[in-house]
């Protein structure tokens, strides 16, 4: 729809076509009356303008409504209408009109408008308050030069001082088909540039939380996240100084550990005292935001040095929460932001100071478990460490036994080569020179059967010697050793052994199974009362296995433990030293089921085949 203005009536010239204005602001075109037009301002004064709607028809062409005949129709009062600020230029962009609407936006009012230049009352300065020269200005060479200018993110300046964002669109008015001025249609946008505005901070502050939270879950050090969390929220919140406050005690009140604004040297030093008058004591106290509108007027708090040092003006401080205590949620420390000039901290600046809180809150708390954690992981090292050492040193005990056990038993053996053996080949030899002198009948029977005891004797002797010196282990190998030892133990227990030896077992740990197998072999000499033993030894992937399995009375399987009490420790020793080096040990017996002891210990490199061939 197109609305035509013409001069009204009541104008002292023929009214002429001044112009049209479409509905959507878009296509105008305004004419004026060849005579110089009365001036207009609001309803004070009536306009002499009228109009008259030209709506296209069907065929193209235009009519005019009798309705708008511009005799009875005054364009004024419509403008005077409209809820949008309208104002009319003369050429040189004085003021002509100014509808209500405008006069209420500006806050000028029309009487005080008229004649004077537009731009040096309501464009004259930039948005950041720097002066715009007419020459500079677009707005008024478009009015200049009759121009048609639509701009969306403008200013006008109201009367009062204050910048009024404008959406507005000028259109040149011409008269007689020259330039005569232009009409202008403003709009409000304050609203909608604060809504446009509170949506940027509120997506920035978004994304700085999200920034956070991302650094809290990450693996950088605390103090990297309390110095972005200050500097965030300097930035956000657009205020000079940001504060992270540690509480440290009663008596050394909360410590600055980050944030920005602050003299050199400040933050990691400046305490603030946590009296009642303090604005983080209350805050820590009553653990809830504490803002100050301006420091000048606070009755309820004193401000720290810290603050009035800086001249701070307005602040607000919220509390970073600590760990759950049996008595209670325990403060970490507040975190604040601070203004030199009068501020006022929305709800949306509390609850985005909040929420960074509780992200460090967050991170705090996984940090301080993560540190439990460590500690606690640290203490099991050090445990394990101590339970290897002491492994190791039982380790090097049993060494120490088995070689002391070896020693003793060389020094037995060599006892009795030396003394006993020297002393029997010499009873054989002075018995074989008695039975040569002495008449063969009378003394042979006795003679011949000390000299027999003797030989049988000397023979045992030797043997004994022979498993009893650790050379046998050394030159015979592992399979000779306990063939040896088992042959004697069969003696003495009177029972038929059976040897399964693989030839693979041979290991550092030979020492070691030739005394097990020599404790298990005595048992079943002592207490088994068999008439068969088995002694196998064969290797696994890892282990060495040795068993000594006999078909005697068998045990009660308390029994060991029992004997234990009383002082016998054959088979607990067993246990320990197998123990010790990471084996294990498995009995299998029953009162008349013979006794089967198996030991498993793992393999090490093999040292020595466990039959060495004889030279
Ligand atoms: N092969 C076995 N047959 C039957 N009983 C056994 C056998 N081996 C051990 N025992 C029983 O288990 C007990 C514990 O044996 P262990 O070797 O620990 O002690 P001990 O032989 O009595 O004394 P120590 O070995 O200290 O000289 C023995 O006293 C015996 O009663
Ligand atoms: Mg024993």
């Amino acid at each position: 729809m197109t609305v035509e203005l013409r001069r009204s009536t009541r104008c002292s010239s023929a009214p002429k076509s001044v112009g049209s204005l479409s509905a959507d602001g878009r296509s105008q075109q305004l004419e004026t009356s060849e005579s110089r037009p009365e001036r207009s301002f609001g309803r004070a004064r009536q306009p002499c303008t009228s109009s008259s709607i030209k709506g296209p028809m069907a065929d193209g062409r235009t009519s005019t409504s009798t309705l708008l005949d511009p005799r009875v129709f005054d364009v004024a009062s419509v403008f005077d209408t409209f809820g949008v600020g309208i104002y009319c230029l003369d050429r040189e962009a004085r003021f002509t009109y100014m509808n209500p609407a405008g006069q209420a936006l500006l806050g000028w009012p029309a009487e005080e408008l008229l004649g004077e230049y537009a731009h040096d009352l309501i464009h004259h300065s930039r948005p950041d308050g720097s002066p715009l020269p007419r020459e500079e200005c677009a707005f008024y060479q478009a009015v200049r030069r009759g121009a048609t200018r639509r701009e969306l993110d403008d200013i006008f300046w109201r009367r009062d001082g204050c910048a009024l964002p404008v959406v507005y669109t000028l259109a040149p008015l011409h008269a007689d088909g020259q330039h005569a001025g232009a009409i202008v249609m403003f709009a409000d946008e304050s609203e909608r540039r604060r809504d446009a505005e509170l949506l940027r901070i509120s997506t920035a502050q978004q994304a700085a939380l999200a920034e956070l939270g991302l650094r809290a879950l990450g693996a950088g050090a605390l103090q990297d996240l309390l110095d972005h969390a200050g500097a965030s929220v300097a930035k956000q919140l657009d205020v000079e100084f940001s504060e992270v406050l540690e509480l440290v005690d009663e008596e050394h009140g909360v410590q600055l550990v980050a944030g920005v604004g602050w003299r050199t040297g400040t933050v990691g030093a400046a305490h603030v005292g946590l009296d009642s008058d303090s604005q983080a004591g209350f805050a820590l106290a009553c653990d809830q935001p504490v803002i100050v509108k301006d420091w000048r007027a606070e009755t309820r708090f004193q401000a720290p040095p810290l603050l009035s040092e800086h001249e701070v003006v307005s602040g607000a401080v919220v509390v970073i929460h600590g760990r759950d205590r049996p008595w209670g949620t325990e403060p970490w420390g507040v975190v604040g932001a601070h203004t030199r000039l009068p501020r006022t901290f929305t709800a949306e600046d509390i609850a985005f100071l909040q929420a960074v809180a509780n992200t460090l809150a967050l991170a705090i708390e996984r940090g301080e478990a993560e540190q439990d954690l460590r500690q606690r992981n640290t203490e099991m090292t050090e445990l394990a460490e101590q339970v290897s050492r002491l492994a190791d040193e039982r380790r090097r005990v049993m060494a120490d036994t088995l070689d002391a056990e070896d020693r003793t038993r060389e020094q037995i053996s060599q006892l009795l080569h030396d003394e006993v053996l020297q002393s029997l080949l010499s009873a054989r030899q002075d018995l074989a020179a008695a039975r040569a002198q002495q008449n063969r009948r009378a003394t042979d029977g006795a003679v011949a059967r000390a000299s027999d005891a003797v030989v049988q004797a000397i023979a045992e002797l030797r043997n004994a010697v022979a498993a009893l010196h650790p050379v046998t282990l050394a030159q015979g190998g592992l399979a000779a050793a306990v063939r040896a030892t088992a042959e004697i133990y069969a003696r003495r227990g009177g029972f038929e052994v059976t040897l399964d030896i693989a030839s693979d077992t041979g290991g550092v740990r030979d020492q070691l199974i030739v005394s097990l197998a020599r404790e298990l072999l005595r048992n079943a000499a002592e207490h088994a009362q068999a008439s068969h033993v088995t002694v196998t030894l064969h290797r696994t992937a890892d282990e060495v296995v040795v068993e000594v399995a006999d078909d005697g009375r068998g045990m009660d399987p308390g029994r060991p433990e029992e004997a234990l009490a009383r002082g016998h420790v054959g088979l607990a020793s067993i246990a320990m030293r197998v123990e010790a080096c990471g084996g294990r040990c498995h009995l299998t017996t029953r009162p008349g089921e013979g006794t089967r002891v198996q030991l498993a210990l793992p393999a090490e490199e093999a040292s020595s085949p466990a039959a060495r061939p004889t030279t």
